[in-house]
Order: C-alpha cells, then structure tokens, then sequence
C-alpha cells in the first residue's frame, strides 16, 4: 500500500510503544492506526448487495508490531484480558472461542499466509478509543490495523482494497460472523474529509466530502450490551438470502436483494412468508433512503441527510426488527431537539449505540436533553461522544 503517515495528538501511541518495551524489548516497533466507523445510512444493506454511506472516524484501533523469526505470535491489549502466545503453525482455520479479541489478528495472519511466502510470526501491542462492541466496528479497525501493520513488516506493498478483502473473508470464515463488507471497507478506504458511497455489488465506492463546520456526529451510548448480536445477525442474513431465493424463483432473476424493486416484491407477497416479506421491504426501500441521503450529502443539504437517517430507524426497527427500546428512545430524544438533522441506530442494532447528526456547537444542549429523557426512562445515563470525520488508516509517525 502506498504509505499514508500519519500525526495524531492521541497518548495512545506512546502508551502502546511502553508497554511493547515492557513486553518485547528490543529495538522500537513500527506503529499503525485503523479507523471504526459510522454508517449514516444504508443499513443491512452490504451483505444485499446494496450501497452504504459509511465515515471513518478519527478513534480507532492503534497497534505497535514488529515480526518475529521463532514462528510464534504474541499478541497483549492494552484494553482487553487474554493476551496469546501460540505458534503458528497451531493456528487452524477456525478461530477458538478462547482466544477473544485475539481472533482478528489471528485471521488476518492466516489471510496473508495465504497471500505471499513467509514463515515469519509477529508480536503486537494493541489499545483503542472506539468502545469495543458498541456498533462502531472496533473488529473491523483490528482487522484493518493488523492487515496495515503486516503489509509494512513485510514491505508487501498490497493495494487497500484487497487489506479490506482480507480482513472481510478473516471476520466470515475465520471468525464466522458473515457480515458484509462495509466495516472493513469503510476502515481500510477511509479519506481525510470524506465518507465513503460504497456500492457493494461490484464493488465499486466513491468519497464524497463531509463538512464538518455545518454538522457534527453525535454518538450516543444506549449502554445495552449487544447481547447474542452475532446470533441474530447471523439470522437477518439467512432470512435475506430465503427472501431473495423466493424472488428469483417467482419474479426475475437478479444476483442480489438489494438489486429488486418494490414492485417486484408486491408481486410475490402472497407467496412471501410476512417476516420474510418485511425484511425485504426493508432492503428495498432503505435504497430509495439511501440515494436521497448520498444526494443531500452531495448537495451540502444536512437536514435532507438527517431525514434519511430518520427514515432508515423507523424501516430497521420496524420491518428489519434489529432495534431495542433504548435504540428508539435515544434516537427519538434527539429527534425533538431542534438542533438535531436526524438520528439512528448505527452498526448491526440489538443495542449499542445510535448518532445523530447535529448542528455544530451544540452538543451540550442536545445531551442534556436526550440524558434526561433516557435516564427518566431506563434509569441509566447514556455516554456521549463528539466523532469527527477522521484522517484515515495509516502508519503512525515514529
Ligand atoms: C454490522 C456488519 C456490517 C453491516 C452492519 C449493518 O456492522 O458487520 O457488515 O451489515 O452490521 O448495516
């Protein structure tokens, strides 16, 4: 990959080179950062074939990484217990319940085994400011972080793109959550000032500039755990895919869901089981939703934007059913407050967290707000967090 340095004010840096001193000894190791993300619109729409409006934000995954000639990996979070220190050659095909967080680096490995000859292992310190398993995609930023560090270790020049690939085929068959491609993606192609209209059938993607003097993204932390959210994410994906054998057999033949109309759905509705039926039309429509959202982006139209994004809540929470009352109640909070353009759930749903986009400088009115509503409600103050759009993946300057 061409090497994009990058600065960052974050102590995080600092603190991962300590503690791989700490750790390791030795001569300094190199040091990357990956990007989470948040997705304005296009929800469940990746693994349909569909597009996706996803930013990369400036908190994210940071790991110092050196290799190692004995065939071991080693791997310590700054965030996370359970470090690993295994062989390589133990490392199989499909990750161990056991080994956590350490299951994305271990994936990524295996895809660059794959990829070019080498019998070298790695050590690596990781720590980040995106919540892990909040909707942020933190598994995306290891991936993309590890897939960075390990093209640079081995001066392997590999395009972005196919760091994405890896990190994608690392999440579905190593990991075995089948998600789409947009977390990697969205980490692995992120552009300073940009958001990404990432069309996955293809794919084919184009940045599309974000200004972050007229609107700012709030994110706001239901603090629900995303309890058994790979399970049923898993499920929406196998639901999608008995709609879209239903609508080939009985209307045309289209490669994926997202690629039918509304009119096309109508006309097999009788033959359509209702929970099949509604999350269809959910994929359907969030394509209209998310053409509107992409074109108000384009034309500087924020609140056109925010209305897309309301838009989208209401079809995931009511046909797609991966919402949660502490998803609609912040977002419908932030909704009432004048300075808010729109709000939804961000990343796969079933809790975590929502955004909104608000007007800048007014973030303090806004949490106040959507705070009190949500604490009168649940009894739980919700976080906040200002996001800005960020710089992008990079290897950090040493
Ligand atoms: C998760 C998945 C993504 C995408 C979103 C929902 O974040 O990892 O691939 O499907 O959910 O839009």
């Amino acid at each position: 990959m061409a090497g994009v340095t990058l600065h960052t004010r974050s102590p995080l840096p600092g603190a991962i080179a300590a503690r791989f001193r700490e750790e390791f000894g030795g001569e300094a190791p190199r040091k990357f950062f990956a990007p989470g993300r948040i997705n304005l619109v296009g929800a469940h729409l990746d693994y349909n074939g569909g597009d996706v409006l996803p930013m990369a934000v400036d908190r994210g995954i940071y790991v110092a990484a050196r290799l190692r000639d004995d065939g071991r990996i080693r791997l310590v979070s700054l965030d996370q217990e359970g470090g690993i220190d295994l062989r390589t050659a133990d490392i199989g095909t499909r990750a161990r319940r056991a080994w956590g967080w350490a299951a994305y680096p271990l994936g990524i490995w295996r895809e660059f085994r794959r990829e070019i000859e080498t019998d070298k292992g790695f050590e690596a310190v990781y720590a980040g400011d995106v919540p892990m398993a909040s909707g942020m995609s933190s598994s995306a930023a290891i991936e993309v972080a590890t897939a960075l560090a390990l093209d640079a270790l081995h001066d392997a020049g590999l395009e972005r793109e196919r760091l994405a690939r890896f990190a994608h085929t690392a999440e579905n068959e190593f990991v075995g959550v089948r998600c789409g491609i947009m977390d990697q993606y969205a980490s692995a192609l992120g552009l300073p000032g940009h958001v990404l209209w990432l069309h996955c059938a293809g794919p084919r993607w184009e940045h599309v500039p974000f200004d972050p003097a007229r609107c700012e993204v709030l994110v706001m932390d239901t603090r629900k755990p995303r309890a058994l959210a790979d399970t049923r994410f898993n499920e929406r994906v196998a639901e999608c895919a008995a709609a879209h054998a239903v609508l080939r057999d009985r209307v045309r033949d289209l490669p994926h869901l997202a690629a039918y109309s509304e009119a096309d759905l109508e006309a097999c509705r009788d033959v359509l089981d209702e929970v099949l039926y509604l999350r269809a039309r959910h994929v359907v429509t969030e394509m209209k939703r998310i053409a509107n959202g992409a074109a108000a982006l384009r034309a500087g139209d924020y609140r056109g934007l925010g209305a897309a994004l309301d838009a989208s809540h209401r079809s995931t929470a009511t046909d797609y059913a991966v919402s949660c009352p502490e998803l609609d109640v912040i977002t419908d909070a932030a909704r009432a407050c004048d300075e808010v353009f729109g709000a939804r759930l961000t990343g796969a749903g079933f809790g975590g967290c929502a955004i909104a986009l608000i007007e800048p400088g007014s973030s303090g009115q806004v949490t106040e707000h959507v705070g009190r509503v949500f604490h009168e409600r649940f009894g739980v103050e919700p976080e906040f967090d200002l996001l800005h759009v960020g710089d992008g993946p990079g290897e950090l300057e040493s």
